[in-house]
């Protein structure tokens, strides 16, 4: 890795104050009183320094032989959200959608970084010329102040929801996964008139975690307050970054972990607490076999373009929220239970 001395990045920083000051001078020479400009932005803050010091010190701090950051890229290649190459069907994250407008903005770290400047809706993020996968800087601050400061999170900003601005996920650092990992289409509404599945893409979309937490986007049921929601504080991380030495989950391999169960479910060895997992499973499989009878789903997939009835297309919705969301009832078991056994006797 090069050195950049300390020398380096003030003679750079001169650079560009020279540079800033010769335009300045060549604004003057042209108009016969040119008007001041407003004052420019305020520059990054330099490496800290003291008199004496090794210049690369602010490097080393993290660039040593620790494995403060090594560590980190290990784990993150256990997680697919560092995934680019093309390599296996599911793990689709970044060259499925990641350098495509609309998508960009979850699919990529350069489109999340643009998505959180700007605001607004995912579909006006356009995916950059140098797009990246989602890495380091996506979440994280890297290279800006050269302090511990850059592993501040890119946003801790609570999270109204996109299919319900009056809700929000509001859970300290999780608020930066509930951005992307929430519903992004409505389910339909009883009496709406929803009556067919306009597409094979119907659906709340892939990764609807937060919004399942807030016990919201199913069809036909209002909200239950959650504990899972209302007594994780910590939220997403403290489920899935819990380091786990014996599992080698949590951490940056972004996978839940028994350690975070255990902090308040003393001894919990399985995720299937209570047999919640194994039920969910059973009531999904007892909704699609019906689906499938009725015609609504076909092999796994929806049936686009045919009429049904509206409890029919709110179960398929029900169907795929709870399958997309990959926790088999942990998030929210009573919502998803509850949700399952509502479609099942809606359609029997
Ligand atoms: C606060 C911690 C921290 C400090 C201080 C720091 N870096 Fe980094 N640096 C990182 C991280 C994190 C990465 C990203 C690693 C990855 O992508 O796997 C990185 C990546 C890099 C890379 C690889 C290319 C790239 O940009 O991703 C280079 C080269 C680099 N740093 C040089 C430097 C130099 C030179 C300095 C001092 C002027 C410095 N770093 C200071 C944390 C730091
Ligand atoms: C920039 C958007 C973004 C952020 C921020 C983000 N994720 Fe993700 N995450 C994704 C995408 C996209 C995938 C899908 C990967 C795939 O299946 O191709 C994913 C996948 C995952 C998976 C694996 C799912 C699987 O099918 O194996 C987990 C677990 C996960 N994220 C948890 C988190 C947690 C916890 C956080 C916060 C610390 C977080 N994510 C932050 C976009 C994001
Ligand atoms: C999807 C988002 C995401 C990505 C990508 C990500 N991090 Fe993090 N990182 C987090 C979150 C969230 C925390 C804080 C966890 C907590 O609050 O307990 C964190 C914490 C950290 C910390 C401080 C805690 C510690 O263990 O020292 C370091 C250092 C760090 N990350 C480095 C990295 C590096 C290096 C990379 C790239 C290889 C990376 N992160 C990629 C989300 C991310
Ligand atoms: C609001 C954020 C967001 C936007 C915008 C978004 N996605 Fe996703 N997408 C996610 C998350 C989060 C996941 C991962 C869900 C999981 O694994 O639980 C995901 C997963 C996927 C998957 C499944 C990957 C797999 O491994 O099964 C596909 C395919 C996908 N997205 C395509 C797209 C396309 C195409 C677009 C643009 C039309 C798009 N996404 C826009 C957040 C988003
Ligand atoms: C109460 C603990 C807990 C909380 C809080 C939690 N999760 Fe999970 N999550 C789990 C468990 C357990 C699983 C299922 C893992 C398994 O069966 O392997 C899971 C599954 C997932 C999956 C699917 C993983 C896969 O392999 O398909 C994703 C993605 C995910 N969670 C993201 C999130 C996000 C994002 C948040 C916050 C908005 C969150 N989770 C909050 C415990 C939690
Ligand atoms: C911050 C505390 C906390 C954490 C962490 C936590 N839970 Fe819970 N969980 C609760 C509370 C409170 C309830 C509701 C009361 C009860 O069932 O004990 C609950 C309920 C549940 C339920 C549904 C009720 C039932 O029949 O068992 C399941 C399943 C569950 N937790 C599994 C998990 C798993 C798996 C993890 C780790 C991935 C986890 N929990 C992490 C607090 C927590």
């Amino acid at each position: 890795m090069p050195k950049m001395t300390r020398g380096g990045v003030v003679a750079t920083l001169l650079g560009a104050l020279m540079l800033f000051g010769l335009s300045l001078v060549f604004v003057g020479c042209t108009g016969e009183q040119g008007l001041a400009g407003p004052a420019g932005p305020a520059g990054p803050q330099g490496p800290p320094g003291e008199p004496g010091e090794d210049p690369t010190v602010a490097c080393i701090d993290c660039h040593n032989e620790t494995g403060l950051i090594t560590s980190k890229r290990l784990q993150y290649s256990y997680s697919v959200h560092g995934t680019s190459a093309p390599e296996s069907d599911t793990q689709t994250v970044y060259d499925y959608a990641g350098a495509r407008d609309n998508c960009t903005a979850c699919h990529s770290g350069t489109g999340f970084i643009t998505w959180q400047e700007q605001g607004g809706s995912t579909s006006a993020v356009k995916a950059a010329v140098n797009n990246t996968r989602i890495d380091c800087r996506a979440c994280h601050e890297i290279h800006t102040t050269y302090s511990e400061d850059d592993f501040k999170l890119r946003t801790i900003d609570a999270v109204p929801m996109l299919i319900d601005s009056t809700k929000i996920y509001d859970a300290g650092s999780s608020n930066l996964c509930a951005n992307c990992h929430q519903s992004r289409t409505p389910a339909p509404v009883p009496g709406g008139g929803v009556v067919a599945i306009p597409n094979t893409h119907y659906g709340p979309h892939h990764g609807p975690q937060a919004t399942m937490l807030l016990s919201i986007g199913g069809y036909g049921l209002v909200d239950d307050p959650n504990p899972h929601a209302t007594q994780v504080e910590g939220g997403c991380v403290t489920c899935h970054m819990a380091d786990d030495k014996a599992t080698q989950a949590g951490g940056h391999t972004f996978n839940a972990s028994l350690a975070g169960c255990q902090s308040c479910h003393e001894g919990l060895n399985t995720f299937d607490r209570h047999g919640v997992q194994t039920e969910t499973k059973a009531l999904l499989n007892q909704l699609e076999s019906l689906l499938t009878q009725q015609g609504v789903m076909h092999d796994g997939e929806p049936v686009a373009g045919k009429t049904f009835t509206e409890d029919q297309v709110g179960a398929y919705f029900n169907w795929l929220y709870i399958t997309e969301d990959g926790s088999l009832g942990v998030h929210n078991s009573y919502y998803v239970q509850e949700l399952l056994k509502k479609s099942i006797s809606d359609i029997s």
